[in-house]
Formats: structure tokens, sequence, C-alpha cells
């Protein structure tokens, strides 16, 4: 991948990049169909990196649907698919990590300790494998994009970040591969992620600027559901991630729910007035 990328560079293409894990939606396509926009060479990898997840996470029966992936690119005009094994890409004796401080271990750092050590890495070697010129994430996981952005202005990788909007279904729910996990009951319930969301907005939009207050109610609002338990949700702020009191400038509202076995995130961007 490598090779082939250095020799696209040498005749003067841009490269346009997808990192996914795969078992491809909407979400992902939408990606895709960015980056067709604005380069000339479309690679998306498919990788589901064992580094991401924790001893009690969901690695093995992650989906891997790779013949209907790789149908779905093709169909997008996607010019090269990655997708190595794990032993290519962490070989006997791999060493070298990359920690975004600060910012990986707030929101979903919490409990998935060492997550986002495992994306930034994984991020920063497809990076150097793929050589893009645009890489493209998605909003769905705004602390993954802020933590890549971070790494990218630290680290200066010269690579620029788009950030897409998140993909929904009509009614609200934000599509993701863990979607699949959901039985009947179980996606009736995981709309209060979407709900509490709209519900936060409708509160600033009133004039509620006591994040407490906020956060009581799509507290109250995510537990009345059967299925549901809260992991967290915050309102922070959009560049340093730290909880926020009053809500005075554009802020995020990110939320993680379990329904029933089945961990989901999402979040809001806000800006009062
Ligand atoms: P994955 O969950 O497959 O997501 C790949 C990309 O698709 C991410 O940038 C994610 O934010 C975006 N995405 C997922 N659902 C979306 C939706 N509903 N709307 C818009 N974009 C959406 O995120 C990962 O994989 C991994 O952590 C990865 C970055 C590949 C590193 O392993």
């Amino acid at each position: 991948m490598q090779k082939i990328a250095q020799g696209l560079k040498r005749r003067n293409k841009t490269i346009g990049f997808v990192p996914t894990m795969g078992a491809l939606h909407e979400g992902h396509l939408s990606l895709i169909r960015q980056a067709n926009k604005e380069n000339d060479i479309i690679v998306v990898s498919i990788f589901v990196n064992p580094i991401q997840f924790g001893p009690r996470e969901d690695f093995s029966c992650y989906p891997r649907p790779l013949k209907e992936d790789r149908a779905l690119c093709l169909k997008q005009k996607v010019d090269l698919l990655f997708y190595p094994t794990a032993n290519q890409m962490y070989k006997m004796g791999f060493k070298t990590y990359v920690e975004v401080k600060d910012l990986s271990n707030v929101l979903c750092g919490v409990k998935r300790k060492g997550h986002f050590r495992g994306v930034a890495t994984v991020v920063c070697k497809l990076f150097n494998i793929v050589q893009p010129d645009s890489a493209y994430f998605g909003q769905k996981d705004a602390q993954q994009a802020i933590i890549i952005q971070r790494m990218v202005k630290d680290l200066n990788i010269p690579i620029r970040i788009r950030l897409m909007p998140t993909v929904r279904q009509r009614n609200g729910l934000a599509l993701s591969s863990r979607n699949l996990y959901l039985d009947k009951q179980e996606r009736q319930d995981a709309l209060c992620l979407s709900e509490a969301l709209k519900r936060a907005k409708n509160l600033i939009k009133s004039g509620e600027r006591n994040c407490q207050i906020i956060i009581k109610k799509l507290r109250e609002l995510i537990e009345s559901k059967k299925t549901a338990r809260l992991e967290y949700v915050s309102i922070v702020d959009l560049e340093n991630l730290k909880p926020m009191k009053k809500i005075k400038d554009k802020c995020l509202i990110a939320l993680a729910v379990c329904i029933g076995k089945t961990r989901l995130i999402d979040n809001m961007v806000v800006k009062p007035d």
C-alpha cells in the first residue's frame, strides 16, 4: 500500500483516505462520497483494530462482512481497499504507541481505558502507510476526531482532516455498525440518545444555560427507558473537552448509553443564540 501511495504521489495524484472498521453503512459512505469529490484517488481501509478494544469489549464479535463492504466500495468507485491483518499491522516486537494526553481519558476514555491510544496509534500508522492529502472522519465520533486533529497538529502530520456531519436514520438514530446488535425493543429505546440531544437543544434555545440542570433532565429522559443504562452525559468545551458549568460559547454535548449489552454514543455541537 505504501509503495502504491508513493507512486501515486510521484504522479501528482491527490489521495483521499477514509479509515474504517468495516460493516459499512451510509455514515461511512457519506465520507467516501465527500472524499471522491475532493481527490483523484480514494483509499478506504477496513481494519478492526485490536488495540482499541478493551478485554471485555466486542472485538471478536465485531461484524466483518467483507464481501458486502467490498461491493459497496466498488459501487462508490473506491480505487483502493486496504484491509491488512492484525499480524501485518502489529508485527512481533511492536512497541510504539501514540498518546494524546488529557483528551483521551475523559468522556468515552473514562470507561474505555487505552481506547484512544489504540485509535491514535492505528490512525498514525494508517496515515504513514496511505500517505493521504486529506482524511475523512465523522462527527459521530466527536472525541475521536478532536484527538486526531490534535495529533496531526502536534506531530506535524501534513494531512488535512475533514470532519463530516453525523448521518442518521429518519427517526434520529445515528448510524453505527453496532446498531446491528440491537433487537426490536432496543432499537426503540436507542432513540433516547438523539431524543436527549434534541431536548438539550430545545432547553438551550429557550434560554437555559445551566449545564447541571440540562444534564439532570437528559439523565431522567434516558433512565426512563427500560433497556437503557446511562454511562455519561457531558457538556464540554470543544477544544479541550473540559466540562462547562454555564453555556457561553459553542459546546459539545456528548453521551454514551448502553442499550442492553450494546454501547452507543451520540453528540451534538450547540451554539447558543
Ligand atoms: P468506524 O466506527 O468504522 O468509523 C469510521 C468512520 O466513519 C469514523 O470517522 C466515524 O466517525 C465515521 N462514522 C461512523 N458512523 C457515522 C455516522 N453515522 N455518520 C457519519 N460518520 C460516521 O471510527 C472508527 O471506525 C475507528 O476508530 C477508526 C478511525 C477506523 C480507527 O480504527
